[in-house]
């Protein structure tokens, strides 16, 4: 990596049962951005965002390994990426208190998030409350340029940018290098087994980690209309894998036979993801391969981090 290069900085969330909706929409095009090499990645699990909503210390443990070992399978190279856990580097949260400080309460209940969360009556949490201005400290420590995220989140790199400003000036400095988001190109919405997008609070998914077994039987419960003249459902996720032209023929040769077109899917699944699963089980067996990854990314990313916060330090003046 040069120095030269611009920094990538991406957080991602350990709230798993990650499924083909997860990977065909967000993580394949997140890895080969990663892959074209033209950044230096900081790619960290949010494990101290989840804990919001993750407050159970063997779930906490498991989801975490678990999106590690989704994202290695799925082909990103720890040799280039520093790829670590938020909370083995004490700068986020250190320098997440000293942006509270900055921050106005108003400012914060204009998040959409909050909103939301308040639009549901839920008592809300100050960690969530709070949650845009931790993920500032994340993005700003490491002088991200840009910011892959979905569209969703876009309102959180405003903030980071925001208060990167606010600091700059409040305390005559230019530490903070304003960051900007990269909105990943979207695909189109991947359909679950009901026909609704695929999403975990459906109960409608693929897994993406899914055994031969759970595979068939996901594919088999894909929810077919009889009136069309192909089962819409069952073509729209075999078109993730295969061409259309392969598909025509496919499903005109075999129309009305929803059972071998479904049995056809299932194959294809599990071919294609086959390798994928391959690598994940590896990862499962060799726990010693994600400690290892995991102990390189802190070290690195302390180094990085620690750096920058002896210069906030000194520039808020308790060093
Ligand atoms: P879920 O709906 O299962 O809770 P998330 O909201 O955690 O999924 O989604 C994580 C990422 O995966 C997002 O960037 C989202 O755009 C993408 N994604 C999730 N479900 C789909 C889907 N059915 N089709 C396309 N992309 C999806
Ligand atoms: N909030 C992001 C999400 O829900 C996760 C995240 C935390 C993040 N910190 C980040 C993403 C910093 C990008 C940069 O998906």
């Amino acid at each position: 990596m040069s120095d030269s290069q611009k920094i990538l900085v991406s957080g991602v969330k350990p709230t798993g049962d990650l499924h083909i909706g997860n990977y065909f929409g967000a993580m394949r095009q997140f890895v080969s951005l990663v892959k074209e090499g033209k950044y230096k990645p900081y790619i960290f699990v949010a494990d101290y965002h989840a804990l919001n909503s993750i407050q159970d210390a063997e779930e906490m443990r498991r989801r975490t390994r678990e999106v590690v070992m989704a994202y290695l399978a799925v082909g990103l190279d720890p040799k280039k990426v520093i790829f670590f856990k938020q909370s083995d580097v004490p700068a986020h949260t250190e320098l997440c208190w000293i942006f509270d400080t900055i921050t106005t309460m108003p400012y914060l209940m204009r998040a959409h998030a909050y909103k939301d969360a308040e639009a549901k009556n839920k008592e809300i949490n100050v960690g969530t409350f709070n949650y845009p201005m931790l993920m500032a400290a994340d993005i700003l420590l490491y002088d991200a340029d840009i910011v892959p995220v979905g569209q969703d989140q876009k309102q959180h790199i405003e903030y980071a940018r925001d208060t990167a400003e606010k600091f700059n000036r409040i305390f005559k400095t230019d530490i903070f290098k304003l960051p900007e988001h990269y909105i990943m190109p979207e695909v189109a919405v991947v359909p679950g087994t009901d026909g609704q997008k695929m999403s975990k609070s459906y109960g409608n998914v693929i897994p993406l980690f899914a055994s031969r077994d759970e595979l068939a039987r996901a594919v088999m419960s894909i929810v077919t209309d009889s009136s069309g003249e192909r089962p819409e459902n069952v073509y729209a996720i075999h078109k993730l894998i295969r061409s259309e032209n392969e598909l025509t023929t496919i499903y005109s040769s075999n129309a009305g036979h929803y059972q071998v077109l479904k049995e056809m899917l299932i194959e294809d699944l599990d071919r294609y993801f086959a390798p994928i699963r391959a690598k994940y089980e590896e990862l499962k067996d060799d726990s010693s391969i994600v400690d290892q990854v995991l102990a390189d990314g802190a070290r690195e990313a302390r180094a990085v981090s620690e750096a920058k916060m002896e210069q906030v330090r000194k520039a808020i003046g308790v060093s």
